[in-house]
């Protein structure tokens, strides 16, 4: 039975933050909650994190409940901490240990490295970085691990290699357990260091094997603000790559920002400076223009999204527009072929096929009906100050430029409404409603004079 450890109890002093390492943002998820998901991959019997620094918050940040919490009230290194987890491990189990500032290590690397386990050794997750600088280094003698020596504690000579402790590890619990109780903190830190461990192994004959795995990227520590922009970009681009292998444009992939599930038909067209957060679903045949922040929504086939419009909890029908500068909030759902242009602001309001809403327009808690036009600078009174009131726009209606609608009010089919009129009364079919004050000209009129 495999048991999965996970260390999530450090400050992140090298953060700089109020915020726990482990919750820090990667790709709109916190890097505790990466780990989390891969773990589960494995199907392990048990996931056990151990949390410490801001232990509630991060609790109260990973929901799912079949978690097991294990308190490391003093933060005295990893080794100390993952002796928190063992207490609750069965011994026959076999162990694996993450760091919850290792995010992006992959399922695949974490299977290889358990199968190669043979009875009675330990498998340390090792690889080769650019620059090892503050990560423990690997000493190997034929073949396998020796040793680890910290970056804190490693000789110049030692300090010249490159193959790192990725602090990935994996053996039996009984003799990760037996190890972890003669550990000792007689170093520069006073910690009590988990990769100890394998120098006690090796000098009890135990065979360490060290698999150098080739995606550095994958494994890098993250330790500060600049090693979590650089994940988010190795992150990025893996899952930029993914949309491109299945047939989506990007005009530039460096410049999109995936923060949840992007799903996209076929030939799908992304330009620039587009970020995208939650669950969001294109169809086939959409473009979104440059510079859009899309959240949580579904836009279907043949869709567009011109520049600069902030789409959130929308859903959008087939060959609709929506753009340049359009907002649509939460319960916006436009149907097909139905224009949006330019700041026009949509809140909880269904648009029927074929119904436009161009210019400068909000519309909240509307019900609008199909090939109803709605004039420039056209608004929904919704709010009375206390309650919010529905409008209701039936088929065919035209409604002039600058009008108030002020709700609750019914605008029958085919209704037409003059421009510049506040309609509070329902306005009914195939009529025209008009709301206006006469028209007055003053002769002679003088405009008032700066005094001097
Ligand atoms: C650690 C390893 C180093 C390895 C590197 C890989 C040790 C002693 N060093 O160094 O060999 O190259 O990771 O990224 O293991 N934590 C606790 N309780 C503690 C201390 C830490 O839960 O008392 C957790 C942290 O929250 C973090 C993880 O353990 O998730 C690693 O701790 P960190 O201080 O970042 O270790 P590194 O100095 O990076
Ligand atoms: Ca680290």
């Amino acid at each position: 039975m495999l048991s999965i450890v996970i260390l999530a109890a450090g400050k992140g002093t090298r953060m700089n933050s109020g915020l726990p390492k482990v919750l820090q943002p990667l790709s709109g998820k916190p890097l505790l909650e990466h780990v989390v998901r891969t773990a589960r991959m494995l199907n392990p019997e048990e996931i056990i994190i151990v949390h410490g620094y801001a232990g509630d918050t991060v609790k109260a940040n990973v929901t799912e409940e079949d978690i097991k919490w294990v308190h490391q009230k003093e933060q005295l290194g990893t080794g100390h901490a993952v002796m928190q987890a063992t207490d609750i491990i069965s011994n026959d189990n076999n162990v694996l240990v993450l760091y919850g500032d290792v995010p992006l290590v992959s399922a695949n690397t974490l299977q290889l490295l358990i199968s190669e386990h043979q009875k009675g050794e330990i498998n340390l997750l090792t690889t080769t970085l650019p620059s090892a600088e503050g990560y423990g280094r690997i000493l190997r003698c034929n073949e396998n691990v020796q040793a680890i020596v910290e970056d804190a504690e490693a000789n110049e000579t030692e300090k010249q290699i490159n193959e790192i402790n990725t602090g990935i590890m994996y053996c039996k619990a009984e003799q990760l357990k037996s190890w972890l109780s003669r550990l000792e903190n007689n170093n520069t830190k006073n910690e009590y260091y988990l990769t100890d461990v394998i120098d006690m192994a090796t000098k009890e004959g135990i065979t360490v094997k060290g698999l150098k795995a080739v995606k550095w990227e994958e494994l890098m520590g993250i330790n500060d603000k600049k090693e979590l922009a650089q994940a988010e970009r190795n992150l990025q681009q893996k899952l930029t790559d993914a949309l491109m292998q299945n047939g989506v444009t990007l005009i530039d992939p460096a410049r999109v920002d995936i923060r949840g599930s992007l799903k996209c038909g076929k030939d799908v067209v992304i330009d620039v400076n587009n970020i995208f957060e939650g669950d969001v679903i294109l169809g086939d045949n959409v473009s979104i223009g440059p510079n859009n922040y899309i959240n949580n929504s579904e836009i279907n086939d043949g869709s567009i999204v011109h520049a600069n419009s902030h789409i959130d909890g929308a859903l959008i029908g087939k060959n609709s527009t929506v753009g340049p500068y359009a907002r649509l909030r939460p319960g916006a759902k436009l149907q097909d072929n139905v224009k949006i242009g330019n700041f026009v602001e949509i809140k909880k309001s269904t648009i029927s096929d074929n119904s436009k809403v161009n210019h400068l327009s909000y519309i909240g808690d509307t019900e609008i009906g199909s090939f109803v036009n709605v004039g420039a600078g056209t608004i929904t009174c919704n709010y009375d100050g206390a309650n919010k009131h529905k409008t209701e726009i039936k088929d065919g209606a035209f409604i002039g430029s600058g009008v108030e609608l002020v709700a609750p009010v019914v605008i029958g089919e085919n209704a037409t409404v003059g421009a510049g009129s506040t309609i509070s009364k329902s306005a009914p079919e195939k009529t025209l409603t008009v709301e206006r004050a006469e028209q007055v000209t003053v002769d002679n009129w003088q405009r008032p004079k700066k005094k001097p």
